[in-house]
C-alpha cells in the first residue's frame, strides 16, 4: 500500500484555465498528492500539468499520489432537482473497484463521506479483498470529526480532511475565527497554516485547494512549527458540528451518509 503524502492540493472549483498552472507550481513546491474527481470537470487539465512536470524531469509518476473519484459529469436529476438514486449496493461497487486494482488500472482504493456504519459494513464485507486506504471526509475545527477519525484510525484506515480551510461558503469565515487568528498571530503564521497544521498533528491527511501561487506555497509550509497541546484543545473546542458540504440533492439516496451523528 502506497503512503499518502500528508498535504495534497485540492482541485474542486479550480477552473480548467487555471488548474494546469496551479498543479505545475505545486509540483515545483513539493506537492506530491493531488485530489481530483471526474465531477470537477478539470481532470484533463490537472493531467496536463502533471504530464509537463514529468516530461521536464521534475518528478516521476511513481512519486505522485493522484486521487480521482468516479462519477457522472451530469448526475441525473428528477423534476424536483433531486438525484435519481441508483440501487446498486456500495459493497458491489467496492468489489468492482477491487478488480481495478487487481487489473493494475489503479494503485489504491478508498472511500469518501462514509459514516462509521458504512465503513464498518465495508470492512465486514464477506470476501473483502482490499481495505480502503482512506476515508476522505469534511473536516475542520467547526466539524472536527473526532469520533469518526478515532473510528477510522482504530481500524487502520487513514483519514483525509477536505474543506480544511472552511472553503468559500458565504457567511462562514473559519480563517477569521478569533481563536485561529490568535494562534496564528502568536506563531507568526497564517490562519490557513494553523488549520492545515491542526490536521497534521491529528495524523490526518489534508488537501487544501488553491490556484494562487503564494497560497499554494503557504499551504505546504507547515512543517517548521508546532501547535501546543493547548492550541490543539482550543481548536478542538470550536466544534459546532457544522457541515459545509451537505449535498442536499442526494438526501433521498439510500446511502446518504449524514443522517447519523458520525
Ligand atoms: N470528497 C468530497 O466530497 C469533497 C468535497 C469537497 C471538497 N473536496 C476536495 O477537498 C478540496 C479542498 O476543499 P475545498 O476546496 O472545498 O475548500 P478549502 O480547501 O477549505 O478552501 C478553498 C478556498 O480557500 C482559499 N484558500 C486556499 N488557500 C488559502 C490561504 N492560504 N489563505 C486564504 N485563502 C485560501 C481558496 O482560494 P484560492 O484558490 O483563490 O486560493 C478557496 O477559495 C477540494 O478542492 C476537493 O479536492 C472533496
Amino acid at each position: 500500500m502506497q503512503e499518502i503524502p500528508t498535504v495534497g492540493l485540492g482541485t474542486w472549483k479550480a477552473f480548467p484555465g487555471e488548474v494546469t498552472d496551479a498543479v505545475k507550481v505545486a509540483i515545483n513546491l513539493g506537492y506530491r498528492h493531488f485530489d481530483c474527481a471526474y465531477f470537477y470537470h478539470n481532470e484533463s487539465e490537472v493531467g496536463l500539468g502533471i504530464n509537463e512536470k514529468i516530461r521536464e524531469g521534475v518528478v516521476r509518476r511513481d512519486e505522485l499520489f493522484v486521487v480521482s473519484k468516479p462519477g457522472e459529469k451530469d448526475i441525473p436529476l428528477d423534476r424536483s432537482g433531486k438525484v435519481i438514486p441508483s440501487h446498486t449496493s456500495f459493497l458491489d461497487t467496492w468489489q468492482a473497484m477491487e478488480d481495478l486494482v487487481i487489473q493494475g488500472l489503479v494503485k489504491n482504493i478508498g472511500v469518501s463521506n462514509f459514516n462509521h456504519e458504512q465503513l464498518e459494513r465495508l470492512l465486514n464485507k464477506p470476501g473483502l479483498r482490499l481495505r480502503p486506504i482512506t476515508n476522505q471526509i469534511e473536516c475542520h475545527p467547526y466539524l472536527n470529526q473526532k469520533n469518526l477519525i478515532d473510528f477510522c484510525h482504530e481500524r487502520n484506515v487513514s483519514v483525509t480532511a477536505y474543506r480544511p480551510l472552511g472553503g468559500s461558503r458565504d457567511g462562514v469565515h473559519l480563517m477569521d475565527d478569533m481563536v485561529v487568528r490568535k494562534i496564528a498571530k502568536r506563531l507568526g503564521k497564517s490562519p490557513a497554516q494553523i488549520l492545515i497544521r491542526f490536521q497534521i498533528q491529528r495524523n490526518v491527511i489534508v488537501i487544501p485547494k488553491s490556484v494562487n501561487p503564494s497560497r499554494i506555497r503557504e499551504n505546504i509550509q507547515v512543517f517548521d512549527f508546532e501547535l501546543t497541546e493547548k492550541d490543539m484543545e482550543e481548536l478542538l473546542s470550536l466544534d459546532k458540528n457544522l457541515r459545509l458540504a451537505t449535498f442536499p440533492t442526494t438526501e433521498n439516496h439510500k446511502d446518504y451518509p449524514f443522517h447519523i451523528e458520525y
